[in-house]
């Protein structure tokens, strides 16, 4: 079956598309027939081995989000039948409870094999059953943006309806955010670099915004909006170094910051006093268990939610896909057709 896989050295450029023999599904596997993929910042970090050793071994098959139909089951699978659409877990060894070095070591699309296969076997264990509401474009974003943005609004952030949230940017994570937080009633703002985008999230149901390419102290700039409360209940951080230090200042006493992303680097000078002093929640959020993801599958298919689709591409078109998602004009997740 053809695969994309990074072979011989790290580097996108030893990204190529390759055979690998057929899988066969064993005791307690399922076999995906894979119908669409889609890419998040960090398949741009893996093929260059970004993670360290963490990122796996070579030969291997990058992209942890995908969608697919059953094709084969092993012996003993009970919790999915052939036909059923289904997706990855991120974390495949990851299902419920606290984390563990074990249950992170179990990410696909490195140090897993991911999804950029025609086919891919799985534990039962490692999928999740899809609403039929959703398209397979749609349900392909979910594995590890949305689960992120709802480990971080819901599962940790606990928001309640009336919270105020703030979102960096209106890349894959931040929509799904904005989405969420918009399901459990939150206020929202959305900081971005552009205008485009920010009308596109007002009318997604952003009820502020600010445009941090105009108003760099975007702290600053939201004190009115959270003047009844001293700042945000929680902020979805996203930028990292850039703007951890203005998060600070925009969270509220008692509030939680969602660590989640380092868009903009990975260290960091910061006040340490404003944390104590403030009581402030740090909360690192790496991505979310399957727990989790089927909590999200279920408040989804209540309210209908349906991801943000922006350019679609061929299988073979996976270098063009990265390609686009690295120069940063994109609007909505970034997928790939089998
Ligand atoms: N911890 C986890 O489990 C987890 C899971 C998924 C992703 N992540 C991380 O989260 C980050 C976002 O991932 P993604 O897949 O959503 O990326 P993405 O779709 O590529 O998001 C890119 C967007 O982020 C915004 N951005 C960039 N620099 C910014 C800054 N300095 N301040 C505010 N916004 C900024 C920009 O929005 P505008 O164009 O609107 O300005 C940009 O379009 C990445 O660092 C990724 O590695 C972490």
């Amino acid at each position: 079956m053809r695969v994309f896989q990074i072979e011989g050295e790290w580097g996108t450029q030893n990204l190529r598309l390759s055979e690998r023999p057929e899988p066969e599904a064993g005791p307690g596997q399922v076999i995906m027939q894979m119908r669409m993929a889609s890419l998040n910042a960090r398949d741009l970090i893996v093929p260059e081995r970004g993670y360290g050793r963490a990122t796996g071994e070579l030969p291997l098959i990058p992209v942890s989000d995908g969608v697919g139909e059953v094709v084969a089951i092993g012996d003993g699978v009970t919790r999915v039948a052939v036909g059923d659409r289904v997706c990855p877990a991120y974390f495949q060894n990851w299902t419920g409870g606290d984390p563990s070095p074990e249950r992170f070591a179990s990410a696909l699309g490195g140090p897993l094999d991911g999804v950029m296969a025609e086919r891919v076997c799985l534990s039962q264990e490692g999928v999740v059953r899809v609403p039929d509401y959703l398209t397979d474009a749609e349900a392909a974003t979910l594995p590890c943006a949305a689960l992120t943005a709802w480990s971080a609004v819901a599962t940790h952030g606990q928001t309640r309806a009336g919270d105020r949230l703030l979102i960096q940017g209106t890349g894959g994570v931040a929509l799904f955010a904005l989405a969420f937080a918009k399901l459990h009633g939150a206020h929202v703002t959305v900081i971005s670099s552009s205008d485009d985008k920010l009308a596109r999230v007002r009318e997604m149901g952003a009820d502020e915004t600010i445009s941090y390419s105009e108003t760099e102290d975007w702290a600053r700039a939201s004190r009115a909006i959270t003047a009844d409360r001293g700042g945000y209940d929680n902020i979805i951080e996203l930028g990292g170094a850039q703007t951890l230090p203005l998060s600070l200042r925009a969270v509220r006493p008692g509030g939680t910051l969602s660590m989640i992303g380092v868009l903009s680097g990975l260290t960091v000078e910061a006040s340490l006093g404003l944390i104590v002093a403030r009581q402030v929640r740090l909360q690192g959020i790496t991505v979310g268990h399957r727990d989790g993801f089927e909590a999200m599958l279920a408040a989804m298919a209540q309210h209908e939610v349906r991801p943000v689709i922006g350019e679609t591409f061929a299988f073979d078109e996976l270098h063009s896909a990265l390609d686009h998602l690295r120069a940063g004009g994109h609007f909505g997740k970034t997928v790939i057709g089998f």
